[in-house]
């Protein structure tokens, strides 16, 4: 099994994504850090919270609280995605567990696990990066104590979701992603809209959950979602951003990758948070990022669909 620590800043589809790496069976969840961004800190620890104690995670996977802010700038939320509460209203009374540990902050527990098993860690980061770039900064090193990074964020061929250019998490914390981009992680995969908007979670897929309670909490979680995407797309459906990141972590043969530079914009009116990559060479820099550029969202699909009813996906 990878070991795996999870950077998440718990909305709709974090959540999904927290599940998919708990149940899959693959992945030894190490813990989960928690980052500001969808909802604030404090909200998306406590979702985090509620979503393991809601599939029965086992007691070792404990939650450390990160960053409450963007590096530089102001916290930026996006209510009418995730709901205010960020699960889309679900679980909304639930009171979990508390499974936070106050003394260790979330960058401090990503250096602490990749200094304990060097070149072992996958870190898979579905928020905003400002965790992961304070992380560098405590430890320059943990380019290459862990053994992979995995990204959801950015757009490369694709407009954005925040802003005609720019993916929501790299727009949250433009310069946290730049340093990030630009630390030279050997392994370093950005799973990005161009992708994750090929996989779209649809009313049959839910059905194809049965009636179990999970089945309850996703149709609840993303319904008001699939109908904003309604709204903008005229399809019912919920785009698996962050899921799709965990599964190309598992399953790394269901996405494509291009080894090539990308950077961020930070300074610009229009374009703050875009990923500018750079595929002609054109700047004559070392590619730095495996860019994924298509996936195979139907098999993805059917596996999240397996493993979220605790069957076998093969
Ligand atoms: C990303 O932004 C957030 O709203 C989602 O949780 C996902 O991580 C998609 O752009
Ligand atoms: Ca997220």
């Amino acid at each position: 099994m990878k070991k795996a620590i999870l950077d998440v800043d718990t909305g709709i589809d974090d959540a999904l994504g927290i599940m998919l790496a708990v149940r899959s069976g693959e992945l030894d969840v190490l813990g989960i850090s928690t980052v500001n961004g969808n909802v604030s800190l404090e909200t998306a620890t406590l979702n985090t919270c509620k979503i393991l104690d809601f599939i029965k995670a086992p007691a070792s996977i404990s939650v450390y609280p990160g960053a409450s802010r963007p590096l530089l700038r102001d916290r930026l939320f996006e209510h009418r995605v995730h709901g205010e509460d960020g699960l889309g209203g679900a679980l909304l009374d639930m009171q979990p567990a508390d499974r936070t540990d106050p003394n260790t902050f979330g960058p401090d527990f990503i250096v602490e696990q990749a200094k304990r098993y060097p070149g072992e860690i996958t870190l898979i980061a579905t928020g905003p990066l400002t965790n992961v770039a304070l992380a560098l900064a405590k430890h320059p090193g943990l380019v290459h104590d862990i053994k992979e990074l995995v990204v959801m964020g950015g757009a490369v061929r694709t407009h954005g979701n925040i802003t005609p250019t720019a993916e929501y998490n790299i727009h949250v914390d433009p310069e946290a992603a730049r340093l990030v981009f630009q630390a030279g992680f050997p392994s370093l995969t950005l799973v990005g809209l161009d992708v994750t908007r090929k996989a779209l979670l649809t009313s049959a897929h839910i059905d194809a959950l049965g009636s179990s309670e999970i089945a309850g909490y996703v149709r609840q979680s993303t319904s008001d979602y699939m109908e904003r995407y309604y709204e903008r797309n005229g399809v019912r459906a919920c785009a698996m951003h962050d899921p799709l990141a965990v599964g190309a972590a598992i399953w790394p043969e269901l996405v494509r990758t291009e080894r090539l530079y990308v950077d961020v914009e930070t300074r610009s009116e229009l374009c703050d948070g875009q990923t500018v990559c750079d595929f002609q060479n054109r700047l004559q820099r070392q590619p730095n990022l495996d860019v994924c550029l298509d996936a195979d969202s139907d098999a993805f699909l059917n596996r999240f669909i397996a493993v979220l009813r605790g069957g076998s996906y093969q």
